[in-house]
């Protein structure tokens, strides 16, 4: 539980009652009791009030809000305030201001724009952390901490090159085994001595492209892209090594983006004690999309719940378009962020700014300070609907027969790299294969290579370009004891270092595939190739498109399961299947279409029935969560129209309606419902 004070779903969010005069203030706890919020976290940027200068600390008026808020029981998520450090912080020690990937200097201003290695910052913000933490320790509504705010402060600055070089003398110890990894006799970067090292960055090794960012060392770059998210985590555990010495039992989180590049989420979550992420998908949104970075971050630590800290009532004020979310919309949205194992629902912000970008988002109270918005009522009936959940849902987790393979290390290289195609990018690769699942219901776990993977039938690893550590290992091992493995091109190519393993592709990975690559085409995604599929397998067509990349493979024990059509490799084969001790490894040699995809998730539930006991519904979104024994359906219908579902012969309590269902179920265009299985003798 996220504390065990609370047996109930957190509600409520981000606050920032030192933008509002008292009286108004007032006003929001009215209005923030009526919309039955129970949570907020605050405060969130308030450093520059909190500590108005070097010396000075002003409490005051935040013990004030805190004991109205405590008064009203409202709980607090209590945040650390240091995603901006004040203005004087920078003028003083203008060390604190980070260089851009261009070389900018910048100066005072925006948020979260600090650099991560300044010893100023960092004394700075455990200072205050510590204070806090002092102060608040035995406040009775404080329930989780919050430090700092979407960490996303890449620098370049020459502290930071500094730091590089001692991070780099860490992981190395010798500038021999430094210039091997880099391969540094290329181009003749051949380094002597370790002050030679300098950042990557666009003004020297790296620029910024059409889709992505390149570099002339990916080596290089990967490992600074490595050190800044080691860097940056050192921000965040110094106020976490504060927090944990003075109050052990409270739980400490930040807030996470999803699918964000810069930083290596699987490493930050070791130091979590939950993980929280910011979710603001735009306008028309697939649901899948959304499933899916909900799965990730689930993911991130083994499955245990996560929270979701922020979201938007409505609008955002920086989506290239403002679009409000339709009526049902957020009820959706949040009983869909539910079904993927969160146990909270949270939102940015309570009461909308009258000054500066955040103006005009969405806020649960809006500029006219109603309660009869269409935005308000929703928000409180979503809010009673919760409260009567109670702990029903709370501590469920989510069981997968299917793991997706992610790796923040294999993202960078692959998109680092120099070739094979400028529109090869990680992201649309896992989430075609998420995708197939999705459509079908089939609950995904996303793991790190090295998890262990023994509890899952079928691990998908798309683009598996990077084999570190005991990867290959831990893959053949899952597959020789039963696991059904499938990979794609341009995987096993190269090192942590991103240096090609030699022998021929797909390196280590070529006994359990059976096939060898011996060349990969790379064609303008208008160029199809054809996938030719051999007539006895069941559930497929008989032909697809491919494009993109083509890898032309020998055969070494793989049995071809589909041929090229066309081209100088026609009747090549390009999906082949290989038995590898009891398991089988399958490998797709281009990009196939997505109806490919979707026949091949087809063709492994009717292999390894991995989906629930519903009959597929186009546009009915279905999950499962397991607390104990007890099973519980998420039933959400992302269409406008209403759907009839089947329920077979089991029946059910909806825990949203506490009435009994049976044999079959209608749900109107967005609505859902939450289903609670029933024992034959309930
Ligand atoms: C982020 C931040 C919030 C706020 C919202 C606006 O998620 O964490 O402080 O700026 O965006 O959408
Ligand atoms: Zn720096």
């Amino acid at each position: 539980m996220i504390n065990s004070k609370l047996p109930f779903i957190l509600y409520g969010g981000d606050y920032n009652p030192d933008q509002w005069p008292k009286d108004v203030i007032k006003e929001d706890i009215r209005l923030l009791k009526l919309a039955n919020i129970n949570v907020v976290t605050l405060p969130v940027f308030s450093w520059a009030l909190l500590q108005p200068d070097e010396e000075t600390y002003n409490f005051e008026w935040l013990d004030n809000i805190l004991n109205l808020l405590k008064d009203n029981d409202i709980y607090v998520c209590l945040a650390t305030s240091t995603a901006a450090q004040p203005a004087w912080m920078s003028r003083r020690y203008p060390e604190v201001l980070p260089v851009d990937f261009d070389g900018h200097k910048r100066k005072h201003g925006g948020r979260v724009k600090f650099c991560p290695n300044s010893k100023v910052y960092r004394k700075f913000s455990v200072t205050l952390t510590r204070k806090l933490v002092e102060r608040y320790k035995n406040y009775d509504n404080l329930i989780l901490w919050h430090i700092g705010n979407e960490y996303d402060n890449y620098c370049y600055c020459d502290n930071c090159e500094k730091e590089f070089r001692e991070w780099l003398k860490k992981k190395y110890k010798t500038l021999d085994k430094l210039n091997k990894a880099w391969n540094m006799n290329f181009w003749g970067h051949t380094l002597y001595n370790w002050d030679e090292i300098f950042s990557p960055s666009g003004l020297n090794e790296m620029w910024h492209g059409e889709d992505k960012t390149s570099t002339t060392f990916q080596g290089m770059a990967l490992d600074y892209n490595r050190f800044m998210s080691d860097s940056i985590l050192d921000c965040y555990l110094g106020e976490y090594r504060a927090i944990k010495e003075i109050t052990p039992n409270i739980k400490i989180t930040t807030n996470l983006m999803g699918t964000f590049k810069p930083l290596d989420y699987f490493k930050w979550a070791e130091h979590m004690d939950i993980v929280s992420w910011d979710n603001y998908p735009s306008y028309g949104a697939d649901p899948a999309t959304i499933a899916m970075s909900h799965d990730l971050m689930r993911g991130l630590k083994n499955g245990e719940p996560f929270m979701l800290m922020e979201q938007t009532p409505n609008q955002a004020n920086w989506q290239p378009y403002n679009s409000v979310k339709r009526p049902g919309e957020l009820r959706l949205q949040s009983y869909q962020t539910l079904a993927h194992g969160a146990d909270s629902i949270m939102f940015f912000q309570m009461r909308q700014s009258i000054g500066a970008c955040e103006k005009y988002h969405g806020a649960v109270i809006s500029h006219s300070g109603s309660e009869n918005t269409r935005v308000f009522k929703e928000w409180k009936r979503l809010g009673e609907e919760l409260h009567s959940l109670g702990d029903e849902i709370l501590d469920s987790k989510i069981d997968s027969k299917v793991a997706i393979i992610f790796d923040w290390d294999n993202w960078w290289a692959i998109e680092f790299s120099s070739g094979p195609s400028v529109k090869l990018k990680y992201i649309p690769q896992i989430e075609k294969y998420y995708k197939a699942f999705y459509k079908k219901n089939i609950s995904v776990d996303f793991v790190k290579p090295t998890a262990d993977l023994s509890k899952y039938s079928i691990v998908v690893a798309p683009i598996l370009y990077m084999l570190k550590n005991n990867v290959s290992n831990n893959i053949k091992n899952f597959v020789s004891k039963g696991g059904t493995f499938i990979t794609t091109f341009f995987s096993g190519y190269v090192d942590e270092n991103d240096r090609v393993k030699l022998g021929g592709y797909p390196s280590e990975l070529r006994d359990l595939l059976g096939i060898w690559v011996e060349e990969l085409d790379a064609l303008p995604l208008e160029i199809n190739n054809i996938l030719q599929m051999n007539s006895t397998l069941n559930g497929f067509d008989l032909e697809y498109k491919c494009n993109m990349l083509f890898d032309i493979i020998n055969l070494e024990g793989a049995i071809p399961l589909a041929l090229y059509g066309s081209d100088f490799y026609k009747g090549r084969p390009v999906f082949t299947i290989n038995s590898y001790g009891e398991g089988d490894a399958y490998y797709i040699g281009s990009d196939p279409d997505s109806k490919f995809v979707d026949d091949l998730v087809g063709f492994l539930d009717s292999n390894y029935s991995l989906s629930l006991d519903f009959e597929p519904n186009e546009g009915v979104e279905i999950t499962k969560r397991r607390k104990n024994d007890k099973e519980i359906f998420f039933i959400l219908n992302h269409n406008k129209d209403s759907v009839n579902l089947n329920l077979k012969d089991y029946s059910y309590v909806n825990l949203l309606t506490k009435e009994k269902v049976f044999s079959k179920i209608t749900l109107k265009g967005m609505d859902l419902a939450i289903l609670r299985k029933l024992a034959n003798n309930d």
